[in-house]
């Protein structure tokens, strides 16, 4: 039996993986901060699918958190083997709307933490000679979106690289790139989400399926979806300055503060 980490386990995308890897019979170890929310999700998968399931509450926009689950992960009795950074959020308002505080908690959670996790997990797996670690991003990577495109363009950088560097190891590394998504996340952000057409949104358990599938041959990129395949396959032709202006339009209504 393998165990599986996954950051931001509770809601959403992360709690689709963790759906889905219970029911493949993985142990799992779900990361996040409200720890009652945590304990009702790993009863109901432990009840559902049979599989262990322990939580770890942790804030990773704070180092005492990012540390905590470094630990985890640096343990060798106990070995992670698979590493789902997926733990984000996105910032109500454009750039200067946003206070840098919340812009540098950004990429706290989206970058510094992505990368200590990953650090952590690798070495142990890279000693193992086996391993997979999945970073979400976005589809907001490949076009000019303020702070949150910009932070998971690093995540997509970061994970091409590393995958490369570990290429032969038995380590395997990918980004993760969805589009819209239904979950908590417009909501959280006080984001007005209306503007979004239906056939742009996404299934959180389709995502995470898509995902396990490209882990599985290998890939160090994952675009779930073929309507997105085929929007970020156009958007590489586009004028720099027409694509800025639809990336900065689309999804990007703010409710009252
Ligand atoms: N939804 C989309 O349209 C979409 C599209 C592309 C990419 N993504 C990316 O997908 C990932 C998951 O997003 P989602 O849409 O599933 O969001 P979500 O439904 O809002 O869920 C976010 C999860 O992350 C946890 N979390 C948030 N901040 C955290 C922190 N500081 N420390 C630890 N855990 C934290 C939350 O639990 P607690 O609040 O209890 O901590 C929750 O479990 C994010 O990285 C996001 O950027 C989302």
């Amino acid at each position: 039996m393998t165990t599986a980490l996954i950051t931001g386990a509770t809601a959403g995308i992360g709690a689709a993986f963790a759906r889905r890897l219970a029911r493949d019979g993985h142990h799992l170890v779900l990361v996040a901060r409200d720890k009652e929310r945590l304990r009702e999700h790993a009863t109901a998968l432990h009840d559902r699918h049979g599989v262990e399931v322990s939580v770890l509450a942790a804030d990773l926009a704070a180092d005492k958190g990012i540390s905590a689950v470094e630990k985890r992960l640096s343990e060798r009795e106990h070995p992670v083997d698979l590493l789902v950074n997926n733990a984000g959020f996105g910032n109500k308002g454009r750039y200067l709307d946003v206070p840098v505080e919340d812009e540098l908690t950004m990429l706290k959670v989206h970058c510094e933490a992505v990368l200590r996790l990953t650090s952590a997990a690798v070495a142990g797996m890279r000693e193992r000679g086996r391993g997979g670690v999945v970073n979400v991003a976005s589809v907001a990577a490949f076009v000019p979106r303020g702070t949150y495109g910009a932070s998971k363009a690093w995540v997509v950088q970061f994970t091409q690289g590393a995958a490369k560097d570990l290429a032969g190891s038995g380590v395997r590394l990918m980004a993760l790139c969805p589009g819209f998504v239904r979950t908590e996340f417009h909501e959280r952000a006080g984001m007005d989400s209306g503007n979004i057409p239906g056939w742009m949104w996404l299934d959180a358990d389709a995502v995470a399926g898509a995902a396990m599938k490209d882990l599985a041959r290998g890939r160090s990129l994952c675009i779930p979806d073929a309507r997105y395949k085929a929007l970020m396959g156009a958007a590489r032709l586009l004028p720099r300055e027409l694509l800025s202006k639809a990336s900065t339009t689309t999804g990007r209504r703010y409710g009252p503060r």
